[in-house]
């Protein structure tokens, strides 16, 4: 039985019942022991009472924190005051012991920059144990959100021969020799060679062909691992992360807004409701803000303002930032946590940026020097979202492509669905870890992904 299941069924009281884990703890004297005992399906463990003496001592000596056993017995009212119940052992199987002189994991205590050194056995502490678990069930969420509201799942590919953003932050992916390549006569590399006949890279995000399927199905969803080159040290970035981006027909730039903020309160909410005790175990550990912070965005409505009113609001702040704020820059975090904690004390929509600092595909607006882009705001995260409305019009996308000078080539399809039954139409980007870090109330991106991969760091 699963330690979750368990400890949900009082009726279970007097029957034989068999649980696999790994010992959390283990107390007592040399003739009774009392082993906390956890198999990850709860934060909660159950505590198997073991007569010492009933078992040989070999087999005891092993049984410490960290190793895998078995144990069966009977359930019984706990006269602790920890627990309500327990198991009175009669059987027990060591399948793994854990050496006490060199497993990393002792009691508690450990800090979470130790712990990244460690990640193939961070996930048995409580705090990785319940960021693990949000982190499904939010997973789980945005399925079932976008399923309840007739979104289909299109599955973008992961190797593409585009640059989404158009900002150049790609991994190569290659199959030449490093050393030695093809070139061609000027001396570069001849990539009609390569496994696929041009130069290929990880997806930055998988928009452009989600747009292409919005244009086909009206509503659709990717969500899927995307790769970023840059080289941000930071707590809010990785170099692979994963994003769920939403691509609606029909929809404009209110609407998208519209299901960005009913999406993230859903998701919320859905933590809320269903990961109570591991938000509760995180919101004693790390934070004591954390379940009044979460309730707080179901509670507001987003404030929706423009980029040319958050410039301003942040000019009349008197607030000395790192980053000086005038109209053409882009936002930092410093300054959109600004707007967010203190300025308006709620998420807020920031609209209509500069186009120069948004990507080429975002609708441009009549007045010739914004462009239809949204970011949502969140508190302690800065940017959750990033979207827009897509320029729909032929003729605007090509000239903006020129503009740039991006590949127009290598976006033939992308323009062509522009030439053919174009529809105006929207979506947006979710950084999958940041809404976990926002809900979590962890402090470090690294923190919220099993397996973080960063500049300089790709073990595990
Ligand atoms: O703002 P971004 O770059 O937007 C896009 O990629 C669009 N194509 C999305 C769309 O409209 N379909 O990224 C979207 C979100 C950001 O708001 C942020 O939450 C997250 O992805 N993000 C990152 N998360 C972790 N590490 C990084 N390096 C991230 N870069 C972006
Ligand atoms: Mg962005």
């Amino acid at each position: 039985m699963r330690i979750k299941e368990l400890l949900k069924s009082n009726a279970a009281i007097g029957t034989k019942v068999e649980v696999k884990g790994w010992v959390r703890t283990k107390r007592g004297n040399k003739n009774i022991n009392f082993v906390a005992l956890n198999d990850g399906s709860t934060i909660h463990t159950i505590q198997a009472v073991i007569d010492a003496s009933a078992f040989p001592e070999d087999l005891m000596k092993q049984v410490t924190t960290g190793a895998c056993i078995a144990v069966k017995g009977i359930l019984v009212q706990s006269p602790g005051k920890e627990q309500s119940i327990e198991i009175q052992a009669e059987g027990l199987v060591v399948y793994g012991s854990a050496n006490p002189d060199t497993y990393p994991l002792q009691k508690k205590g450990h800090s979470l920059e130790f712990l990244r050194e460690i990640a193939h056995l961070r996930p048995r502490t409580n705090t990785f144990g319940a960021v693990l678990r949000i982190r499904h069930a939010l997973a789980f969420a945005i399925h079932k959100y976008f399923n309840d509201n007739g979104f289909f799942y299109l599955h973008t590919p992961i190797i593409t021969g585009s640059d989404a953003e158009g900002a150049g932050e790609m991994f190569r992916v290659t199959t030449l020799d490093a050393k030695n390549p093809p070139l061609l006569g000027d001396g570069s590399v001849n990539f009609s060679e390569d496994f696929f006949g041009k130069q290929t890279n990880l997806t930055v995000s998988g928009q452009l062909e989600g747009e292409l399927g919005a244009l086909a199905l009206s509503r659709i969803y990717t969500f899927g691992p995307t790769f970023r080159a840059e080289n941000s040290n930071t707590p809010r970035h990785l170099a692979e992360f994963w994003m769920i981006e939403p691509e609606m027909a029909f929809y404009e730039i209110k609407d998208n807004m519209d299901l960005a903020e009913d999406f993230l309160k859903y998701l919320i909410r859905y933590a809320l409701d269903n990961c109570r005790d591991d938000l509760e175990f995180l919101r004693k550990m790390y934070d004591e803000e954390l379940i009044a912070r979460l309730s707080f965005i179901l509670e507001n409505r987003f404030e929706r303002i423009t980029y040319t009113k958050a410039v301003e609001d942040l000019e009349k702040s008197g607030e000395n930032f790192e980053f000086p704020v005038k109209w053409g820059v882009d936002l930092q975090t410093e300054h959109e946590r600004y707007l967010v904690e203190k300025f308006y004390a709620k998420p807020v929509i920031v609209t209509d940026y500069p186009k120069a600092i948004k990507a080429f595909y975002m609708k441009q607006n009549e007045d010739g020097r914004t462009v239809r882009g949204m970011d949502v705001l969140f508190p302690k995260i800065g940017e959750i979202i990033g979207g827009s409305q897509r320029e729909e019009d032929y003729e605007k996308l090509k000239m903006r492509i020129r503009e740039l000078q991006l590949p127009e080539k290598d976006l033939w399809w992308y323009l062509e669905t522009r030439l053919f039954g174009t529809a105006p139409h929207s979506g947006f980007g979710l950084g999958f870890e940041r809404l976990v870090l926002f809900v979590t109330g962890m402090g470090n991106i690294r923190d919220v992904i099993p397996f973080p991969r960063a500049p300089k760091n790709a073990e595990f």
